[in-house]
């Protein structure tokens, strides 16, 4: 790439507000493979604020690549705190865990999570059916498709299990805080993965009562949640019988993680 053309995309892409514009048109070029035409189109996307991850199909997270496109939540590096932390309570990689993933998405965390647990499976449950299309793709992607299986439904649909372990990173945006955020997220990703009803909480009330139930006995889950929202969520999930047992803060150190069991 020459630098004229990079020094130019990186100005356009400035101008309408890009965050890393010489980034972005450094991705993009490499995407296009140094076809011009390509590249334009490209570049026109993201002039428009097309997020780069849809431009480009692929995201990684974990250190592994997933395909996501538009329909589907692109993974954030806030969500591998979950990952992080189910690490850390089972310290025994070769344990043989059943796993719940509600709202999949495009299947990060499942495919994360059974990567590491080597002899554990898993089911990922998923109302939208774009985003089950890349979650049953990426799991055939990371080879897992003997381990795990996705749900077409709603939180309540998810087989009874039980589980010893329950992930998800639920909706948990305020609806009217939507509109304000970043216009990648606002007016590219899908409202179904961002809206938590009018104060942010729906998803959790109505997954709090589906994760106690489904849990064994010593089960474990990991509830990913949003700034400001840890007491409340702890609220909600302690009124369903399930106990905290740690706050795990992300990298910027925002507390986004919930991790507990069922109380005894
Ligand atoms: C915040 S996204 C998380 C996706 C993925 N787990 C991740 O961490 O990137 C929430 C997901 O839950 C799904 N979802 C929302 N409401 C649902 C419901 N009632 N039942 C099942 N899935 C739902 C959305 O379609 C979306 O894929």
């Amino acid at each position: 790439m020459s630098d004229s053309l990079l020094t130019d995309t990186a100005r356009r892409l400035a101008a309408v507000g890009v965050d890393n514009p010489r980034l972005d048109a450094r991705l993009l070029w490499a995407h296009a493979r140094g076809d011009g035409v390509v590249f334009e189109s490209f570049v026109s996307r993201r002039e428009a604020r097309e997020p780069l991850a849809y431009i480009t199909g692929r995201k990684e997270f974990w250190s592994l690549e997933f395909e996501v496109g538009p329909g589907v939540l692109i993974p954030r590096p806030e969500t591998e705190t979950i990952i992080e932390t189910a690490l850390a309570a089972f310290p025994d990689r070769t344990v043989p865990l059943n796993v719940l993933d509600f709202g999949t998405g495009t299947a990060c965390l499942l495919v994360a999570f059974l990567k590491e647990f080597i002899n554990s499976r898993g089911l990922g449950i998923e109302k939208s059916e774009k985003a089950r299309g890349y979650a049953i793709r990426n799991i055939a992607k990371h080879d897992l498709g003997s381990r795990c299986a996705i749900c077409a439904g709603d939180w309540a649909d998810a087989a009874d299990g039980p589980y010893d372990v329950v992930l998800s990173n639920p909706p948990y945006i305020r609806a009217s805080d939507i509109a304000g955020l970043q216009s990648e997220v606002s007016r590219f990703e899908p409202r179904q993965a961002l809206d938590g009803g009018a104060d942010g909480l729906s998803a959790y009330r109505a997954l709090a009562p589906e994760i106690a139930r489904r849990l064994c006995p010593k089960g474990r889950f990991f509830v990913e949640i949003g700034t400001g929202q840890s007491d409340e969520v702890a609220d909600i999930l302690g009124g369903a019988g399930l106990e905290i047992a740690k706050v795990v803060g992300d990298l910027a150190g925002i507390p986004r993680v919930l991790a507990g069991g069922l109380r005894w």
